[in-house]
């Protein structure tokens, strides 16, 4: 395994190594766990090589404490990247991705930055944008690799390569959950035992969400949702939409043929999950 913080060095390494091989490609910002672990995966099956960044992305955060708390566990990252033998691991500073200038570029995703995490993190999916697209252009990968636990994400990265008309196929991999069905998270170590005990409390209520959306309407599903949370002694739901998978529009009326996923975020004390369920 190869470790590069240069974009220079990282390039002559590939473009020495890339003659007809193809490169899979996983973007994270670091603490690795198993559901990063799922996406290498997936790219070794579907790969000749393949490549993981590990940046923290400061553009992405509207948080700075957020910023500022985000776990960095670079040695054990790359005890675990060595583990499942990764080929090449880019981990840049801040100044090699931005020089000096820290800020965004501005995209139009259409409706779906709008949407849930676009309403309520501020210019989050243009920080994702940018870096992803800086390091599509940097390693010049023929498949990225994504979560579908950042399921709105996912759909912006896609259409990210729609609007930048990037050579970039996009994979959706599964979420990739604890055997208490809480999705993992870098952010899942920053939960005390007490919030940690409680946080398979969200993907319960997602599958029965999911059940209740069998037989009953959007609305009513989603007031269900809100009183369980209400009744939580520690877990404070900040919004949960069921809506579009195409689109991410919450749905009014259940149309045929049309998938559905419900989407949720929530604070466990100080530290915000995000979930998500397919209907
Ligand atoms: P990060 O949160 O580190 O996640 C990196 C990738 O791992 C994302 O595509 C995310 O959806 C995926 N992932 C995280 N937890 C997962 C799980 N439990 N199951 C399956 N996949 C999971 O997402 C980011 O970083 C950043 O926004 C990034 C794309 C790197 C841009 O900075």
């Amino acid at each position: 395994m190869k470790v590069f913080e240069s974009i220079l060095t990282l390039q002559e390494e590939i473009s020495s190594l890339k003659k007809n091989k193809s490169i899979g490609f996983i973007p994270t910002m670091g603490a690795l766990h198993k559901g990063h672990l799922s996406l290498i995966k997936r790219a070794q099956e579907e790969n000749d090589l393949v490549v993981v960044s590990i940046f923290v992305n400061p553009t992405q955060f509207d948080n700075k404490e957020d910023l500022d708390k985000y776990p960095i566990t670079i040695d054990s990252d790359l005890d675990l990247l060595k583990k499942v033998k990764c080929d090449i691991v880019f981990i840049p500073s801040v100044k090699e991705i931005y020089s000096k200038d820290i800020q965004s570029q501005s995209f139009d995703f259409g409706g779906i930055a709008h949407e849930m995490e676009g309403k309520f993190r501020d210019g989050h999916f243009d920080g994702v944008g940018t870096i992803v697209k800086r390091l599509f252009e940097i390693v010049k990968p023929g498949k990225g690799y994504f979560g579908e636990k950042d399921f709105q994400q996912l759909q912006i990265i896609k259409k990210l390569v729609e609007i930048e008309n990037l050579p970039i196929e996009i994979v959706g991999c599964e979420i990739f959950r604890e055997k208490d069905g809480l999705a993992m998270s870098s952010r899942n170590t920053r939960l005390t035992p007490e919030y940690r005990k409680a946080a398979p409390f969200i993907y319960k209520t997602l599958k029965k969400a999911k059940k209740k959306f069998g037989t009953k309407n959007a609305v009513k599903v989603t007031k269900w949702v809100e009183k369980k949370f209400e009744k939580h002694p520690l877990l404070k739901l900040e919004y949960f939409v069921i809506a579009n998978e195409k689109d991410l529009k919450t749905v009014i009326k259940k149309e045929k043929n049309q998938h559905y996923r419900a989407f949720l975020a929530v604070f466990a004390g100080e530290i915000r999950l995000i979930d998500n369920i397919g209907l």
